[in-house]
């Protein structure tokens, strides 16, 4: 067996990804490829937990979402890119799973507390969303994945599944499971562009990775800035300054931006000057990756292809997975 390290990470598909993926977890991934063993999974029974009443729209959003993720150069030959509900065995696992899991410890996953207020499930939260967490932890341990490149708003669910992990191999004396460790990037979480602490779709303030250069224009200038920056001759305030936050993650010339926001500070720089840099900086990473999008896109059927292949590979590692577990378990009768 090679001691290269393997690597899990996902996204549910509910639209296409934004920049805000990039930042949180896709750049990683692209340099993890270059050297790991990498899975790379479409999460439809996750996106399912709060979508129950739109498959079409999940459905549609695993295309979008494998589109995004060869445009950015996932590269299915380093990479290994499958559908969450194409594997049983994840399912299989989250069974198990779930008698090592309290529903108090549950209610107090940061995360799911979150979403589940964002939501307004309160006291009418399913048990399918509630035990999400569960079903992530089979997700990475279905591979054996130690290393798992995300956004900081999913550590509780790495420090979730490796109690899951710890509980599994004491009790059932094994080592059938192997703990994982997150990485997060530098900057982990890019605000919307309304200066909300988060990018994302149901928010309505996400810049994605396919929108047109007419559609990335406008969100750029119609950016929130400092709401006390009213003239250009103000002093300006660049913490909590989305502009200078995406300028921060996306601009390589880091002398220019430390410029922009001492001059910002000072006083004397308008908010049109310091967006239409973004803007330049932001097409230019944009453009490459919408072309290839869009040529992608002609082929679709090529496209499923490589998410079927991918799938297929993970159907082994999976099955050998579950030989393990249900040896530990006891559960190997004939
Ligand atoms: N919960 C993740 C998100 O909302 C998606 C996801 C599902 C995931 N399973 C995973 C991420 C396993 C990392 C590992 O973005």
């Amino acid at each position: 067996m090679s001691q290269q390290k393997i690597v899990l990470t996902g996204d549910r598909p509910t639209g296409p990804l934004h920049i805000g993926h990039y930042v949180g977890s896709l750049a990683n991934r692209l340099l993890l490829q270059q050297t790991y063993k990498q899975y790379v999974m479409i999460a439809d029974v996750q996106a399912l937990t709060d979508n129950v009443d739109n498959p079409k729209k999940v459905h549609e959003n695993v295309t979008q979402v494998m589109l995004d993720y060869l445009a950015v150069g996932i590269d299915p030959t380093k990479t290994t890119i499958f559908i969450q509900s194409m594997i049983p065995e994840i399912a299989d696992l989250t069974v198990y799973y779930l008698n090592l899991v309290t529903v108090n410890r549950l209610r107090r996953n940061p995360t799911v507390k979150t979403e589940i207020a964002q939501k307004g499930y309160g006291e009418h939260v399913t048990a399918g969303f509630l035990m999400y967490p569960v079903s992530q932890a089979a997700d990475i341990t279905v591979v054996r994945a130690q290393l798992v490149p995300v956004g900081e708003d999913q550590l509780p669910m790495i420090e979730q599944t490796n109690e899951i992990v710890r509980s599994f191999n004491r009790i059932y004396h094994t080592d059938a499971l192997c703990e994982v460790e997150a990485l997060v990037p530098k900057i982990a979480r890019l605000p919307g562009t309304d200066g909300k602490s988060k990018m994302s779709k149901s928010l309505g303030n996400a810049i994605y990775l396919s929108d047109s250069a007419d559609v990335v224009t406008k969100k750029i200038m119609g950016m929130y800035t400092d709401p006390n920056h009213l003239r250009a001759t103000d002093p300006g305030k660049v913490e909590g300054n989305p502009v200078f936050e995406y300028l921060d993650a996306f601009d390589s010339d880091t002398k220019t931006v430390e410029e922009l926001k001492q001059h910002y500070q000072r006083g004397g720089l308008g908010d049109v000057v310091v967006k239409k840099r973004l803007l330049e900086v932001l097409q230019s990473f944009l453009e490459p990756i919408r072309t290839r999008r869009a040529q992608l896109a002609h082929d679709i059927p090529s496209v499923m292809k490589l998410l079927k292949e991918g799938t297929e590979q993970t159907r082994i590692v999976a099955a050998h997975t579950m030989d393990r577990v249900k040896e530990a378990m006891h559960l190997n009768y004939f």
